[in-house]
Formats: C-alpha cells, structure tokens, sequence
C-alpha cells in the first residue's frame, strides 16, 4: 500500500485515499513531528490510503519518519526534465530516489501563482509516470469560468494531460479536482457540485483511458476540506478522497479527516 497506484484492481478500486498537501509551511522539526503523528493515528489502517505531501527539503527526513507506516510521501511539484541546468529546479528522478511515490502536477497554485500552462503540466506529468512515479494530477476552474459556464471545458482541457497515456498507466494515475475558488476560502463546494464535476472528470477519463481505467482510478476533492464537511463529501459517489491543505496542518484536525474515509 505504498502508492495509490499499487495493489488496485477492480474488486480493490477506490479505497479512500486521504492526502495532505502541506504545501510550503512546517519546519523540518515541526514536519517530522507531524509526519509521525499522521503515521500513528493512521495505524497502517489499510481500509484507506494515506498520503502527504511535504515541502521538497522535508521529504528525506519525513521519508525517514514514515517508513514502514503504511503512509506514502509524496512531492508537490518537479520539473519536466530529468536532469540539466535549472537551478533551483528537481527533476521525478531524483523524487524517485528520495523514496517518493507520487507526486502532484497542475496543483492550482502552479497553474495561477507561478503561470503553468496546459503543455508544461502534461509534460511534467509525462516524466513523473516516465520515471515510475505516482501521478496525481489537479484539476479545477476559476470563480470566473464557473460563473460563466465553462466549468467543464475548463476540466477537459485541463484532464487532456492525459491523452499520451496508455491504460496500462492508468491504475498509477489519480485526479485531484479543486476548484480554485475553494481553495484556501473556507468557501468548500457543496457535496452536489463536488459530485457533480467529479462525475464529469470520470467520464472524460473514461474518454481518454477507457471505462475500466475511469471506473478505478481515485479522483479526490480538494478546497476547504475540514472534519466537518468531509463525510458528506466523502460519502458522494464519485468523491474517492480528499487533498487537504490547511487543515492538514494539524493533527486535531486531519486525524478526523481521515476517520472520516472509514465510513466513506
Ligand atoms: P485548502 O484545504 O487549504 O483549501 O487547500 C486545498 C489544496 O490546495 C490542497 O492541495
């Protein structure tokens, strides 16, 4: 269970996975001491799958701290190419060999604070795949493009990252659908609207990787996630899990989140 990608097969399809993307908060003594918490209080539980995504110069003593817990390490970004002169940058490759197993592309802070377009985030999540790595990639529409409509041809163009894919990569693929105005806003999507998009997402997959790919790979909810609204939405058909980011921050608060995955 160290990946959302292992294991999975159709009878085995869609255990809730419950991630926290800690995105660029936590020290490395504050990390640690998080990561170690999420580890006991998910107990190796393997009704659900549990990820966390530290800040990239956490993740070799969060690795550390998470080995043999059953809690997976994931990274929050990576450049698209394996190796060269991009300071500053790190490539899936060297991910892999900090002990990653899955990394996000396309989270909505890549694609509007720092300017991602479409072709760079499918040819990051091309060298994720290409170099054995989970891929989770996010998805989601702007205040503006929900108001004006276009919230599922914005979920399209966003999800044809996937089109060089063959099906066979499917089961190490999982979606993220955060919408941006949910983000960071306490403003979380009702459990219908969650539903709803995901529903979307599923059958445009289905488009792309075929139906028994769509029928088992996880799409998450992500955007103002807390213990109390993550049953409802947990509990909606196509909502598989959940990306947390403030609320991760704290055990007090992601342990009942994951509690929730129990009964999802
Ligand atoms: P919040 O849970 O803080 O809204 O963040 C969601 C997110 O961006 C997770 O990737």
């Amino acid at each position: 269970m160290d990946s959302i990608g292992e294991g999975r097969n159709l009878e085995m399809s869609r255990i809730p996975v419950i991630a926290g993307n800690w995105k660029m908060h936590l020290t490395g003594e504050s990390s640690g001491a998080l990561a170690q918490a999420v580890a006991d209080h998910h107990g190796g539980e393997t009704g659900r799958k549990c990820l966390v995504f530290p800040a990239s110069v956490h993740l070799g003593s969060v690795g550390s701290v998470l080995a043999g817990t059953g809690v997976s390490l994931g990274a929050q970004d990576c450049h698209e190419a394996a190796e060269g002169a991009f300071t500053g940058e790190i490539s899936a490759p060297m991910l892999k060999d900090m002990g990653v197993k899955v990394v996000l592309a396309g989270h909505s802070e890549r694609r509007h604070v720092f300017g991602e377009e479409d072709s760079r985030i499918a040819a990051k999540a091309a060298a994720i795949l290409g170099s054995g790595l989970d891929l989770m990639l996010c998805v989601g529409e702007t205040l503006e493009e929900r108001e004006n409509d276009r919230t599922f041809e914005v979920l399209d163009r966003q999800l044809a990252a996937l089109n060089s894919f063959s099906p066979e990569e499917g089961p190490r693929i999982a979606v993220a659908y955060e919408p941006v105005w949910a983000i960071g806003t306490g403003q979380t999507a009702t459990p219908e609207t969650a539903q709803a998009a995901h529903a979307h997402c599923r059958a445009a997959v289905a488009g792309i990787l075929g139906d028994e790919v769509s029928a088992s790979m996880p799409l998450l909810y992500g955007g103002s996630v807390n213990p109390s609204n993550a049953g409802e939405l947990l509990s909606q058909p196509d909502v598989d899990g959940a990306l947390v980011g403030g609320a991760s921050l704290t055990i007090e608060n992601f342990g009942p989140i994951l509690d929730a995955a129990r009964n999802a």
